[in-house]
């Protein structure tokens, strides 16, 4: 969604933030700047699916995968089926490329496009949305609404596996600014919401608007009730910003032993487990 001067547009309504999100990160995926960016999982996020149920889940989603940073090292080390679905095409058609001749291909399926074509295709007793993903798809009403519909296909016994980013850590200025828009009456549509935020980056030397939500344990959690979920596990995602201890071995394995001593509030991002109520 770009116009004269490669400026992008002001992203305000759910409509917008998912045409948006969709461009940004098909760019980002075919540019291959996320997979410099985050070259790898987050070995202690990896470690905290395991301890949550990933080695024993028969049927896996990764709802909003990416280029399956997760979704691949799950395939190999677990017996898992996986089903990985993305809003962004670029991102599923990177993810088959690393499939080809994967000696595992056969258990996975991937999905594009609307996230209602999965309503189909069976259910799961482990979901995750890892990494933000949660937080992309607008404001509070467009949030709930992929929580329940996750919570239809989610078992009984089910477990749903989440980070966000926290409020407490990320983006001040842009906080800041989204306050100011409400107090002085400026804010629209989505930018009402306290917890929205849009910030310009760019990619593939293309300026995009991104739209995060950020979040609070608190607010993690009285959404995750709304529809229909209670958190049973939290933990900080980091210390450090993900592309660091993504990028940095050494980095990485630092931050995985401080983590034990971070409030899951104080993490860069903020890990939960969910179950259905
Ligand atoms: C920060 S990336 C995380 C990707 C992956 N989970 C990981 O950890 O690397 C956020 C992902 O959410 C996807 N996304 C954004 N909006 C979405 C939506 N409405 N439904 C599903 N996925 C969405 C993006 O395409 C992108 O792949």
């Amino acid at each position: 969604m770009l116009v004269k001067e490669n400026l992008p547009v002001p992203i305000r309504d759910n409509h917008q933030i998912t045409e948006a999100m969709t461009d940004l990160y098909d760019r980002y995926y075919t540019s291959h700047e996320y997979e410099k960016r985050y070259p790898k999982p987050n070995q202690s996020t990896l470690h905290f699916l395991f301890e949550n149920g990933a080695k024993e889940a028969r049927d896996i989603l990764d709802f909003g995968c990416g280029n399956g940073r997760y979704a691949l090292p799950l395939l190999q080390q677990t017996d898992a089926r996986l089903t990985a679905y993305d809003i962004s095409h670029a991102a599923i058609a990177e993810l088959s490329r690393f499939l080809q001749d994967h000696p595992h291909a056969a258990r996975i399926r991937l999905f594009d496009g609307e996230a209602e074509k999965l309503n189909a295709q069976g259910d799961y007793d482990m979901i995750m949305l890892m990494f933000g993903v949660l937080s992309h798809i607008g404001d509070h009403s467009a949030r709930i609404a992929t929580l329940r519909q996750l919570r239809g296909l989610i078992r009984p016994e089910g477990k749903l596996v989440l980070s966000v980013p926290c409020i407490f850590r990320r983006r001040p200025f842009e906080l800041f600014t989204a306050y100011w828009q409400r107090v002085t009456g400026k804010a629209r549509d989505t930018q009402k919401e306290p917890g929205n935020i849009f910030f310009t980056r760019n990619i593939d030397k293309q300026a995009h608007q991104f739209f995060y939500h950020l979040y609070s344990v608190a607010g993690l959690r009285a959404e995750l009730q709304e529809a229909g979920f209670t958190i049973t596990a939290l933990a900080p995602e980091s210390l450090l910003p993900e592309w660091m201890i993504t990028q940095s071995d050494l980095l990485g394995k630092l931050d995985e032993a401080l983590l034990p001593l971070l409030p899951a509030t104080l993490g860069y991002g903020i890990r939960a487990v969910a179950v259905p109520v």
